[in-house]
């Protein structure tokens, strides 16, 4: 059968972590398929750099623009990071060709995401992103399909994985929190700017993918409010234990008559809470719809192995011809209501 030919653009820790998955697990890939899942190009800064992998017989592209117009890749996996710049122009000019692409680049999305979908759905192409949100957790196709009947309410989660990590460690190991970042970055977890981290952004770009999903609607990235864990010291998690509590970064997104909230900030979760037990790296998203319940999901929020099985789903779900709109409806169907600000809510 013919082979899905996919171009990867950005070789780091995901794009590393995609090719290495590929590679191992080849034959049960293609048997979920219906048919081989073939690397034939691949982009990054700098070539000479030693990733521990074999590069041999694969095109190499100096300017990742240019899988866009190569008639050789059918897929496009977008693995460079950043809201604008190389990956956007990748992503903006691949749909534009017709061409699949599939990211794990949740700061485009968060902030671009409706504009791509409009891209996509002009020139009858996927863009596929399940990497984007809580790293090997299925949530985007729970909440875009396993949850599609159901009107969702809430979606809370803990969306980062670094600062899960540094809270986990913080409080079971009594480490500082710098010592416990650099450790978060050495294991592949935070995003080249550990800011977007620790100051809550990238849990925000996560909680507006969310909401927009859930709720049908796009949500301005403007209008969720952020708060990180860099004011969180080890006697607040102290504090909070004799209280019963674990202190965690939540995204909440929330739907009601007056409008929807998206918001994340760090939170004292009881712990009985499924939530609060929820450690190290892991993430956990908890959906409420009115005829599912609620629903908990939990598993590995980042790093290269639960990242790239993550990206790898989406390749099988193009392979296998399965297609779904960005936000699950068309960009035209999707019910614009007011994302309020929370003080005003
Ligand atoms: P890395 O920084 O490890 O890798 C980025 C890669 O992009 C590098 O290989 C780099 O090349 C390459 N690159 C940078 N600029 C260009 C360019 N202009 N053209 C081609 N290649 C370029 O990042 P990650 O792998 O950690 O993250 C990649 C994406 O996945 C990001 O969007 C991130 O937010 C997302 N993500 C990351 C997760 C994680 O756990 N790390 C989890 C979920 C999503 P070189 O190696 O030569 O420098
Ligand atoms: N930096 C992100 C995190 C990667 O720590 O959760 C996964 O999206």
């Amino acid at each position: 059968s013919t082979p899905l030919k996919i171009g990867v653009a950005g070789l780091g820790t995901v794009g590393a972590g995609v090719l290495a998955l590929l590679e191992r697990n080849a034959g049960i890939i293609a048997t979920r398929a219906g048919r081989p899942i073939t690397v034939c190009a691949v982009s990054a800064r700098d070539r000479s750099r030693d990733r521990g992998l074999s590069l041999e017989g694969l095109r190499w592209y100096d300017d990742a623009s240019q899988m866009a117009t190569d008639d050789q890749i059918d897929v496009v996996v977008e693995l460079i990071g950043g809201s604008a710049g190389p990956a956007k122009e990748l992503v903006t000019a691949a749909l534009g060709q017709g061409k699949a692409v599939v990211t794990a680049n949740k700061a485009m999305l968060a902030l671009h995401g409706t504009e791509l979908a409009r891209c996509a759905e002009r020139n009858a192409a996927t863009l596929a992103y399940e990497a984007a949100v809580a790293g090997g957790i299925p949530a985007i196709k729970a909440l875009r399909e396993g949850l599609a009947g159901n009107q969702l309410s809430r979606v809370t989660g803990i969306l980062n994985g670094t600062c899960n990590y540094i809270l986990t460690c913080m409080r079971e190991q009594k480490r500082e929190f710098a010592d416990v970042l650099a450790e978060a970055q050495a294991l592949g977890y935070a995003e080249a700017d550990p800011t977007f981290d620790i100051d809550g952004v990238d849990a925000a770009h996560k909680m507006a993918i969310l909401a927009a999903l859930a709720f049908g609607q796009p949500v301005a990235f403007d209008a969720v409010h952020v708060e990180g864990i860099r004011d969180i010291t080890a006697t607040d998690i102290l504090l909070a234990e004799e209280l019963g509590y674990r202190i965690k970064l939540l995204g909440i997104a929330e739907q009601d008559d007056a409008g929807v909230t998206a918001r994340v900030h760090p939170c004292m979760v009881p712990v009985s809470h499924p939530i609060a037990v929820v450690e190290g790296v892991d993430n956990a998203v908890v959906a409420e719809g009115d005829f599912v319940g609620r629903v908990v999901l939990e598993g590995r929020g980042a790093g290269a192995g639960p990242t790239a099985s993550a990206v790898v789903a989406d390749l099988i779900d193009i392979a296998r011809g399965r297609h779904t709109p960005v936000w699950g409806t068309a960009v035209s169907e999707l019910t614009p209501r007011q994302v309020l600000p929370m003080d005003r809510h």
